[in-house]
């Protein structure tokens, strides 16, 4: 039994961001975590392990397809699938070990197990030892993340053949047809791992377009580069049933009424994630998830439960995880009497495909929708001598700014590094910089950055490099 200032339920970016700041803060705090480490999704099956396997299967694609341009050739180019995945695992396990030592340097307790609130001041937690232990608090964070979304009556997951991305992740051998139902981050980042490996690819996709919440010029270059490499879409396309036939995976969808069939090897379902709360004895305390699973927050993270706070992927938003992890260090200044916030308008949105995908703000559509009256500056990294040099010259970079005050209300880039170069635009979106702040700012000579000083001064019909 301890008494805790605060314990953060769920050990990813949300719950260890949120202890560690707490730790700083001089609270006492716990952070209680069941899957054997912290991390989180992001860490332990999301973003690190799908980046360690993007970085190693790009290098094998650019050794195939793009070194003989730069007069560099290989006599035999291979790979080995079980060195690539021991040193995502070696990656996952020196970081996650990195947060124990970060919850000790900042006197955040480490609770190993599953915890299940008895009440609005205690939770019970199972260990991973196997014992029951109590402990109480004046205050708790729910930060329990999310989960991949089953669709158990057409495509139930069997962790072998129709997985989730986590399963994804660990394919023993590149199958040789890897059907992916939908065309959203996981759907396109994950295909695009198995397709440089040699795998054929065939995305299904409800709605009539590639990533459907970004820009539509985004997503439809996002298509045609894709397709260039030889992923293949079929776009307004619903799943109807995946099932085990013999050795194959057949999958039947519906494209404009009529049915179509494809036998694969393997079957990725990611058609999103729905938050977490299972077992959490919610009931406990009076608190029920909406409909959609997540849980309604006012605008300092308290539930409806006032000492009962909740942060990441459980609540609103994007569910990204320096989303949560910023909403971690808010909710943390709130409990600890500060002034925590997080501006929403200047949370970044990345895909990490090649070449990479990378937004912030509004896009063009959602302008258009809110009547606001805006103008645009696009330039192509054709244009840009460091992407020539490079040899990656594919995409742009798109500003919207508001046409009266010409502050950037959403920027978009497709092209090398994107994920990289968005933070100028994120520091743009958070100080209200104007097209012409960054337009007006020197950007080193030859770089990509150079992209997005060139589309600031296209907002306003002057760019010099194009
Ligand atoms: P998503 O929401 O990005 O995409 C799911 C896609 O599946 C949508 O395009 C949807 O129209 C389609 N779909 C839904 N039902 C379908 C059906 N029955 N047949 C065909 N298509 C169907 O979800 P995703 O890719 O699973 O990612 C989940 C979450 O994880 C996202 O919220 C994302 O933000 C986060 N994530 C972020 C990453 C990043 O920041 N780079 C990487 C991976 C995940």
């Amino acid at each position: 039994m301890a008494a805790y200032d605060v314990i953060f339920v769920g050990g990813g970016p949300a719950g260890y961001t949120g202890a560690i700041r707490a730790g700083q803060l001089g609270l006492n705090v716990a952070c209680v975590e069941f899957r054997g480490s912290l991390g989180g999704t992001c860490l332990n099956v999301g973003c690190i392990p799908s980046k360690a396997l993007l970085q190693s299967s790009e290098f094998f694609h650019h050794a195939q397809h793009k070194s003989a341009e730069h007069g560099i050739k290989y006599q035999k180019v291979e790979f080995d699938v079980a060195q690539m995945m021991k040193r995502k695992d070696g990656i996952v396990s020196s970081l996650t070990k990195g947060i124990e030592g970060l919850f000790k340097k900042n006197k955040v307790t480490y609770i190993k197990g599953k915890g299940t609130f008895v009440n609005a001041n205690t939770i019970k937690v199972a260990t991973m030892d196997g014992s029951v232990e109590e402990h109480t608090a004046k205050s708790f964070v729910i930060s329990t993340g999310s989960t991949p979304i089953e669709l158990k009556a057409i495509a139930p997951f069997d962790g072998k053949d129709i997985v989730s991305s986590t399963e994804a992740l660990c394919f023993e051998k590149v199958p040789e047809h890897l059907v992916v139902i939908g065309a959203g981050v996981i759907g396109l980042e994950m295909g695009s791992v198995w397709l440089r490996l040699g795998s054929k690819v065939t995305v299904i996709e409800a709605l009539d377009r590639v990533l459907p919440p970004m820009d539509a010029a985004v997503s439809a270059e996002m298509k045609k580069i894709l397709e260039k490499q030889g992923m293949e879409f079929m776009l307004s396309t619903k799943l109807t049933k995946a099932e085990k036939s013999g050795k194959k995976v057949k999958v039947t969808a519906e494209r404009d009424g009529k049915p179509v069939t494809i036998d694969c090897d393997k079957v990725l379902v990611a058609v999103g994630r729905r938050a977490y709360t299972d077992g959490l004895g919610l009931e406990a305390v009076g608190l029920a998830p909406r409909k959609d699973g997540k849980l309604d927050v006012n605008h300092h993270y308290q539930t409806a439960v006032a000492n009962i706070f909740a942060v990441g992927d459980v609540i609103d938003g994007p569910m990204l995880a320096h989303k949560a992890d910023e909403e971690g260090v808010a909710v943390a200044e709130i409990i600890a009497g500060k002034p925590g916030h997080v501006n929403y308008e200047a949370i970044p949105n990345v895909v990490y495909t090649w070449p990479e995908v990378a937004s912030v703000g509004m896009n063009e559509e959602e302008a258009k929708a809110k009547g606001l009256n805006y103008k645009t500056g696009k330039v192509p990294f054709m244009a840009n001598g460091r992407a020539r040099a490079f040899g990656e010259t594919d995409g742009f970079v798109k500003i919207i700014a508001d046409a009266k005050t010409d502050r950037i209300i959403g920027a978009h880039i497709i092209g090398p590094n994107a994920s990289e170069l968005i933070a100028e635009l994120v520091i743009g979106v958070e100080f209200s910089a104007s097209a012409e702040d960054i337009g007006r700012s020197s950007h080193a000579h030859p770089t990509l950055a150079e992209v997005m000083k060139e589309a600031a001064l296209a907002v306003d019909k002057r760019s010099l490099n194009f």
